[in-house]
């Protein structure tokens, strides 16, 4: 069943422009890694030839059900984390679209429990039929784990105060299992205020990022994608957060350059997989319109020639 929250897709036009060139119609493969509400895949499926294909992925029920209205047969969806794009036939795509990160839908169903605005179950998870929830992972988590996590992926300077005032909680009360709850135990034990943020937002970042795995899972796809892009394949990846970007930035900075081995010096380098072709923020109207976007950062980078 889907949700009747709404998701505004971020850069719809500039990512789907990235992966195929205004006025083709191409017949290639393509992948949409992140589904959420379809709305980048729906643009590509009106651009591509009748041979085209686009198969997408979502670890998300809700977007699951919503791609299986869709009725093409050039488009297919997989329940699956989008790691699992390895496994496509090497050199097959000409276009993998990444836009990272959770969809409005995800963030303003109470029930899902990623938002401190609303009251609801701690659980954070895109994917419910598997894994742990936060509140699961809150109730035996050491506290040197919990504060390492909150500083690696939220930054949050007060990282071991609030892993203390959680531990505390827990012994005197039991567990965690609100986002209210928890936005209130953060709220405490954090000194400091950053205008206009709540002061869970830190904390409540680092609790998604971990719980789905979210950069072990980017990195893992980024790595995967340098075998199933075609030579001159698009990779076009849009993140939100500066740890995300950090990945992807590094990733294709590190495949646009030749490598040299320092131990053979006079041995020919290693050539470089990808070229760099651009970096796109919105413009001032989309973020006017839909403020979600501001933090967007929509690198692309194309497979080059050299066989891997
Ligand atoms: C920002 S939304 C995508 C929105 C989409 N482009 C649209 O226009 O509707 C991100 C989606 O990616 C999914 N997702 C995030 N990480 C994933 C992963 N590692 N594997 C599969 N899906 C993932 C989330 O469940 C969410 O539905």
């Amino acid at each position: 069943m889907s949700t009747p929250f709404t998701h505004t897709t971020v850069l719809l036009q500039e990512a789907v422009q990235a992966l195929i060139a205004p006025g083709t119609q191409p017949a290639g493969v393509y992948v949409d890694a992140t589904f959420g509400r379809g709305g980048h895949s729906r643009l590509i499926l009106q651009q591509l030839a009748p041979e085209g294909r686009l198969i997408a992925f979502d670890k998300d029920v809700d977007a699951v059900a919503e791609a299986a209205r869709i009725n093409d047969a050039r488009f297919s969806i997989r329940h699956e984390p989008f790691t699992r794009l390895g496994e496509l036939p090497a050199a097959s795509l000409a276009g993998l679209l990444m836009d990272l990160g959770v969809s409005s839908p995800q963030i303003d169903d109470p029930q899902r429990g990623f938002s401190f605005r609303f009251d609801g179950p701690l659980d954070m998870r895109m994917d419910t039929t598997r894994g742990e929830s936060v509140a699961e992972w809150l109730a035996t988590a050491e506290r040197g784990q919990m504060a390492e996590v909150f500083r690696d992926y939220g930054e949050e300077r007060f990282a071991v105060q609030v892993a203390a005032a959680i531990d505390a909680r827990r012994q005197e009360r039991g567990p965690v299992s609100t986002t209210a709850e928890l936005a209130e135990l953060v709220a405490g034990a954090v000194k400091t205020r950053e205008p206009g943020q709540n002061p869970a937002t830190r904390v409540f970042q680092a609790l998604r990022i971990f719980i789905n795995a979210e950069l072990e899972e980017l990195q893992q796809a980024l790595e995967a994608s340098l075998n199933v892009l075609q030579p001159r394949g698009r990779l076009a990846v849009i993140s939100f957060h500066s740890l995300e970007d950090r990945i992807v930035k590094q990733f294709i900075a590190a495949h646009s350059r030749e490598v040299f081995d320092r131990r053979a010096p006079f041995a020919a380098p290693k050539p470089m997989l990808l070229k760099a072709v651009a970096r796109i923020k919105p413009s001032a109207a989309e973020v006017a319109a839909n403020p979600r976007a501001r933090s967007a950062i929509l690198r692309v980078a194309e497979r080059t020639e050299v066989a891997k």
